[in-house]
């Protein structure tokens, strides 16, 4: 009876998994973003069905290099729901990464997504690190054709290593990703968290923080 129990409560577990996996699949052929609609549901309202547009699925202009004149020789160019209304409710969206030479994509997180990517031109060294307490560094240099993935929620980076432009093209498993940038929301928050609580995070001095907390 015991192992009956202990059976079914495993399989109501896999269950409920599944029930809350990072988006539901779809109950519907597609669900095209309604821009004129301000009811937010998990995702956005559907726009009537009769009036899609093979238009509400695409999206042009990845094949232009972003600009990357800026301190970290980044642009990221994003497509997901508010590029491309189709992807609403899909669990899936895309982003070009331009990369200056040695220019980085600074330590950040996707909290909704696994973000595969490919390299089409270039050669970067990217990476990412398991959580607490092991903080392990996953890292690898990547060429031309090479391919990627970042688990969901883990912090990773990527950081372009040779002497032209890097250009990568990147899939995640959700329509809006999400992007958390540490720097940004460690020293850069609005209001500022209390350089009291960062320098002893931190254990350094409240100058130093203060430095930092000039940066973003
Ligand atoms: C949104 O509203 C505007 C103005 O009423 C209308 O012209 C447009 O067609 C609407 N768009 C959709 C997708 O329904
Ligand atoms: C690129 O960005 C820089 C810095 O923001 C700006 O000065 C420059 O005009 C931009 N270049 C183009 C081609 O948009
Ligand atoms: C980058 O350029 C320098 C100087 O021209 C050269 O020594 C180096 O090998 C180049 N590195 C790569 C990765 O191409």
């Amino acid at each position: 009876m015991a192992k009956q129990l202990s059976h079914i409560s495993l399989v109501a577990l896999a269950f409920f998994g599944l029930t809350f996996a990072y988006e539901p699949d779809a109950l519907q052929d597609f669900c095209v973003a309604d821009p004129n609609s301000s009811v937010n549901v998990n995702g956005k309202t559907c726009k009537n069905p009769t009036q899609i547009q093979a238009n509400d699925f695409y999206f042009s202009g990845l094949h232009l290099m972003g600009n990357i004149s800026n301190p970290l020789g980044l642009r990221v160019t994003p497509v997901t729901v508010a590029q491309l209304p189709g992807l609403n409710t899909l669990g899936i969206s895309m982003v070009r990464i331009d990369l200056a030479p040695w220019g980085i994509n600074p330590p950040h997180t996707h909290p909704r997504a696994t973000e595969i990517i490919t390299v089409l031109e270039g050669s970067i060294q990217v990476g990412f690190i398991t959580s607490d307490p092991e903080n392990r560094l996953i890292s690898k240099v990547l060429y031309k054709g090479d391919v990627f993935v970042f688990p969901v929620g883990l912090v990773h980076f990527q950081r372009n290593i040779g002497n032209k432009s890097a250009v990568v093209i990147g899939a995640l498993s959700s329509q809006n990703p999400g992007a958390i940038t540490i720097g940004n929301a460690v020293f850069g928050s609005n209001p500022t968290i209390s350089s009291d609580v960062l320098a002893k995070a931190f254990q350094v001095d409240k100058k130093l923080i203060d430095q930092l907390k000039g940066r973003f």
